[in-house]
């Protein structure tokens, strides 16, 4: 079956050709036409929201120690780039800044919370302050929200949910339960969020969630037969490390 193009979501930013969480990378993201953009939130130690995967920062920056441990100012100095493709930049990256990035564009923004235990909450309740503050908390619907909520964590969406019900939600999941094969999603979760692994053992899953009003984001989809899979099934997001071939692998079909 064929279907409308999806929407192209770069993961970490242009994360296979620049460090991921750099500015650098979303900036090249947009370049190569990427639709929307992906990040990782969690807290620092002086409650902002910073962009990092992991819980610590020693993958991806020449520093070390856990995030929840570290000011931004502590992190100000250091080189997240370097790593993979020096850009000269400083400091780790606030979702402040992706905001002021994306702001005044169409460019969606999927933030995915990360859910360490210990701050079971925080990171969400953070997030819709600072969407409040930005006045993208209260979209009028979810297509034309500016910024969609993500957690592989049902407490996390939840909680988003019933504190910013207008917010739209992916559940990611890499696993299929049975419950969940039907295509059903629990009421809070807006939007079907599979790993590509899942798809692959079986495409109707998409279908199967559209008729049930859950559109799909997939991830991570690199390679031409995961894109071509994806398209098929009528993914509407595809999350990608690499938005410049992806886009264009879509435009020629
Ligand atoms: O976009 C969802 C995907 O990013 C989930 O996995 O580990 O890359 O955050 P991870
Ligand atoms: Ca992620």
């Amino acid at each position: 079956m064929c279907q409308a193009t999806p929407a192209v979501v770069a993961h970490r930013g242009a994360s296979a050709q620049r460090a991921e969480h750099t500015l650098g990378a979303y900036e090249l993201a947009l370049e190569q036409g990427a639709d929307a953009l992906e990040c990782d939130v969690r807290v620092s130690r002086d409650g902002h929201l910073v962009c990092v995967h992991d819980r610590r920062i020693d993958r991806t920056s020449n520093g070390r120690g856990v995030v929840s441990e570290l000011t931004v100012p502590m992190m100000s100095g250091l080189d997240f780039s370097g790593w993979r493709n020096p850009s000269g930049e400083r400091g780790v990256l606030t979702l402040e800044m992706l905001l002021e990035l994306v702001a005044g564009t169409s460019v969606k923004l999927f933030v995915e919370t990360k859910h360490p235990v210990r701050y079971a909450g925080l990171v969400e309740a953070k997030l819709v302050a600072l969407l409040a503050r930005h006045g993208l908390a209260a979209p009028r619907d979810a297509e034309s929200s500016q910024v969609v909520m993500m957690s592989f964590s049902s407490n996390a969406v939840r909680r988003v949910r019933q504190t910013a019900p207008r917010l739209p939600t992916v559940l990611l999941f890499d696993r299929m339960p049975n419950g969940r094969r039907s295509g059903e999603l629990p009421s809070w979760a807006d939007c079907a969020g599979p790993d590509i692994r899942l798809l692959r053992q079986d495409p109707g899953y998409v279908a199967r969630a559209a008729e049930r009003g859950h559109p799909t984001y997939c991830w991570t989809v690199d390679e031409p037969a995961d894109i071509e899979l994806c398209r098929r099934a009528g993914v509407r997001y595809i999350a990608t490390n690499r938005p410049g071939s992806t886009r264009s692998y879509l435009v020629d079909q």
